[in-house]
């Protein structure tokens, strides 16, 4: 069985300083805790600040993941990163579709289904695919519908061989600490039992767009130290994605010896 996958999604939050001195604190715990023999451990810089980080977690189980990436390997793209330079610079995992680029930057599902195509097609370098319905969309009860569209569409754009393991991370995004700033009326938390039928149904639905895939989903939505394990669990979620939480290094430390010793 797996060990479960725990990410640290920095977003845009920390200076470069910060970021080594966070870094410095994850690598040191894991390596002082269990946490290294229970846990698979990414962290998820700024794109400027994953080289640094790589280098300083060279030697660990420390696993580096962009935040985002485009689906061009080179070109005339101002401002772009393709997936090969990433994996040149030492990141082996990359999100794509996170609700924030969907929302802030207008990323389609085409575009995410582009991106998915591009990752895919690079040795050592892993898609984490962000799924997530709005709270209109499960007000109105049609959150499977939204998911299924956004898995569909994402897989529909690759093109040679589909990742021999796919990783999903499922956020709602009326549970993501930044829900507010997404438009969202107030963030809400989610419960675990309905965290646990959603990854059934998102392992479903992946299992017949893909069945010979190996498939974790990972759940991400404001998770904290105090309830990482109700979402971390056996026949929940296979991991985490986090933000707000991974910032701060006691929490961190929480969280780690929390998911160790569960
Ligand atoms: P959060 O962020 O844990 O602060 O809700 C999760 C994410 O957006 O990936």
């Amino acid at each position: 069985m797996r060990k479960p996958l725990i990410i640290a999604n920095w977003k845009m939050q920390l200076t470069l300083p910060e970021s080594l001195r966070l870094a410095r604190t994850v690598i040191r715990l894991a390596r002082a805790s269990h946490a290294q023999r229970s846990v698979d451990i990414a962290i998820a810089p700024s794109l400027e600040n994953c080289v640094p980080i790589a280098r300083l977690a060279q030697r660990t189980s420390i696993a580096i993941c962009a935040q985002d990436c485009f689906w061009e390997s080179k070109g005339a793209y101002t401002g772009e990163v393709s997936p090969q330079r990433l994996r040149e610079i030492g990141c082996s995992h990359v999100l794509i579709g996170h609700s924030e680029r969907r929302i802030h930057l207008g990323e389609t599902d085409d575009m995410i289904g582009r991106k998915m195509n591009a990752v895919s097609a690079v040795s050592g370098l892993q898609p984490v695919l962000c799924i997530g319905e709005p709270y209109a969309i499960r007000r109105a009860k049609k959150h499977l519908h939204y998911i299924k569209h956004q898995l569909v569409t994402a897989f529909r754009y690759i093109k040679k061989t589909t990742p021999s393991r796919i990783i999903i991370a499922y956020e709602p995004v009326w549970a993501i600490s930044t829900a507010a700033q997404m438009g969202e009326s107030a963030p809400l938390k989610s419960a675990p039992d309905d965290c646990a039928a959603m990854v059934g149904a998102i392992k479903k639905i992946v299992f017949a767009l893909s069945p010979k895939s190996d498939v974790s989903v990972l759940y991400g939505g404001s998770v904290t130290s105090q309830d990482v394990t109700s979402f971390v669990a056996k026949g929940i979620a296979d991991g985490a994605l986090i933000g707000g939480a991974s910032l701060h290094s006691g929490e961190w430390k929480k969280i780690m010896s929390s998911i160790s010793s569960s």
